[in-house]
């Protein structure tokens, strides 16, 4: 008769890497753990980690949406463009692993997978294919304006519920970013003179 493995519960030191092991979770999607050392009560980080969760799932988003541009971005403004998407692409990498973090740290979970954000956004799809840089630009500072809205609105929220270190990473970190990206794409989509400017008219 063959010999049985050993059970999982012996806990027997051995060399031998235990593969394929699965269990039922640990802690279920939307809820949070219910005591911590926080002075901030259950309810509070459930409706926190909830909203924050939309933010990661948008800022998610916008990342990727970034990274898309960065590749697919063609013309004469190639190269600065090129460059600037992906420092703006870096800079929310550091915002989606900041806000996860935060809803961990409340006791909550984030969300991580590419199919619950795409569940999860209000950020439109865009089409797989190559678009012109005015389009990439205004699907962006789109993407920005929906984040900026729920930051505006979470952080008054997060104030309301005196949940203070939401607050000011919701304004410090993300707000704050979206609004210098914000500027920055905007100034390329001014239709300044780049060769020859209208000359001045001499006044009668
Ligand atoms: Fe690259």
């Amino acid at each position: 008769m063959a010999k049985k493995p050993t059970s999982s519960n012996s806990h027997k030191a051995s060399a031998q890497p235990r593969y394929h092991q699965s269990a039922r979770e640990l802690q279920a999607f939307g809820t949070v753990t219910s005591v911590m050392p926080l002075q901030l009560e259950e309810p509070v980080r459930l409706e926190m980690t909830e909203q924050l969760n939309q933010l990661l799932a948008d800022t998610m988003t916008l990342r990727d949406l970034y990274k898309k541009s960065h590749w697919q971005v063609s013309g004469a403004t190639f190269y600065q463009l090129h460059l600037l998407f992906d420092k703006h692409y870096g800079e929310q990498n550091e915002l989606v692993d900041t806000i996860a973090e935060r809803i961990q740290l409340l006791g909550g979970i984030s969300i991580a997978m590419a199919p619950d954000v795409a569940e999860t956004t209000r950020i439109p799809r865009p089409p797989k294919g190559r678009e012109e840089v005015p389009v990439q630009l205004s699907r962006l500072l789109d993407a920005h304006e929906v984040i900026i809205t729920h930051c505006r609105e979470l952080a008054e929220l997060a104030t309301k519920l005196g949940d203070a270190g939401t607050n000011d990473m919701v304004v410090s970190d993300v707000l704050r970013t979206g609004e210098l990206q914000v500027w920055f794409l905007s100034e390329h989509l001014v239709d300044a003179p780049l060769v020859e400017t209208e000359p001045l008219r001499e006044s009668a």
